[in-house]
């Protein structure tokens, strides 16, 4: 297997395990990926899922590039469908994801970083969506999530020219929340998603579906939306056990109903 899950508590903590390719996803990985947060999706032990890669020197160098290189036109579009849905599924399931970005976050490994909730990335993390300069283009969200998370002007640049950008302009730019020494990386990504997993998932499921919203649609939708949502967590255990425990100077105590 090339995918590791480690459990700590209500974390659960998946690493692309193919440090001799650099981490690059196959779509072997790829159908790994799926079925553990498929797995993950169902289950309610599971707060927070921190993504990182094997190794020191990189996170994910992007779709492994000699399996692309056999595809004809429909196995392409097969593998830009299969890593999509990946992406989708890191970007909308009920739980906090973070991307630990411990190196090279290139092509598709840039993408798996932009779909998921936060991104903390490592001082020698390098991000970059090169695809350009093998001819093609990114096929698993790129060219949606960079310009989102960034702006349009940057995202073009990197798109175009292939630059790749070192973790302290990511920062500047918005790509990541944090640069962190290495030694530090995945303890700091560890300690977020236990505090996110130690609220109601009810409540974080809703804050994350609701702010999802904020770079789609119209804004006047998206309100009356959050506004649904909002009053829907008054009928919840966990609502009536936050706000009294406010009241009574103690800590909550969350059942996820
Ligand atoms: N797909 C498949 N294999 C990959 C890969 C990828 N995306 N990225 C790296 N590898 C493999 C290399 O083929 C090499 O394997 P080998 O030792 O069997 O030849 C191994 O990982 C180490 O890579 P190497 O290029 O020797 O390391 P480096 O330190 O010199 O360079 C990178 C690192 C990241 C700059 C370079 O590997 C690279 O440019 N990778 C491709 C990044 C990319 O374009 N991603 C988008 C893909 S759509």
């Amino acid at each position: 297997m090339s995918v590791d899950v480690r459990r700590e508590g209500r974390v659960a903590l998946i690493t692309v395990n193919r440090p001799e390719a650099l981490n690059a996803l196959s779509s072997a990985i790829l159908e790994e990926l799926h079925e553990e947060l498929t797995a993950m999706k169902r289950d309610d032990d599971v707060g927070a899922i921190v993504l990182t890669g094997a190794g020191e020197k990189s996170f994910i160098a992007g779709a492994d590039i000699h399996e692309l290189a056999t595809k004809t036109a429909l196995q392409a579009r097969e593998y830009a469908e299969l890593g999509q849905e990946v992406a989708h599924m890191l970007e909308t399931i009920r739980k906090a994801t973070i991307a630990a970005v411990n190196g090279y976050a290139l092509g598709g490994g840039c993408e798996m970083a932009l779909a998921c909730d936060i991104r903390l990335a490592s001082d020698r993390a390098v991000f970059g969506q090169p695809e350009i300069n093998l001819g093609i283009m990114p096929g698993w969200g790129g060219t949606q999530r960079l310009a989102r998370t960034t702006s349009l002007g940057f995202a073009k640049e990197l798109i175009l020219t292939g630059r790749t950008v070192p973790a302290q302009e990511a920062l500047e730019r918005g790509l990541v929340q944090a640069v962190l020494p290495p030694e530090e990386l995945l303890p700091k990504a560890l300690e977020m998603a236990e505090t996110i997993a130690s609220k109601s998932p009810v409540a974080v499921a809703y804050c994350k579906d609701s702010t999802n919203r904020s770079l789609h649609g119209d804004i006047g939708s998206n309100l009356v939306h959050e506004a649904d949502l909002f009053s829907i967590l008054f009928s919840t255990e966990d609502a009536k056990e936050g706000l009294g425990a406010f009241t009574e100077k103690r800590k909550a105590n969350f059942v996820g109903r």
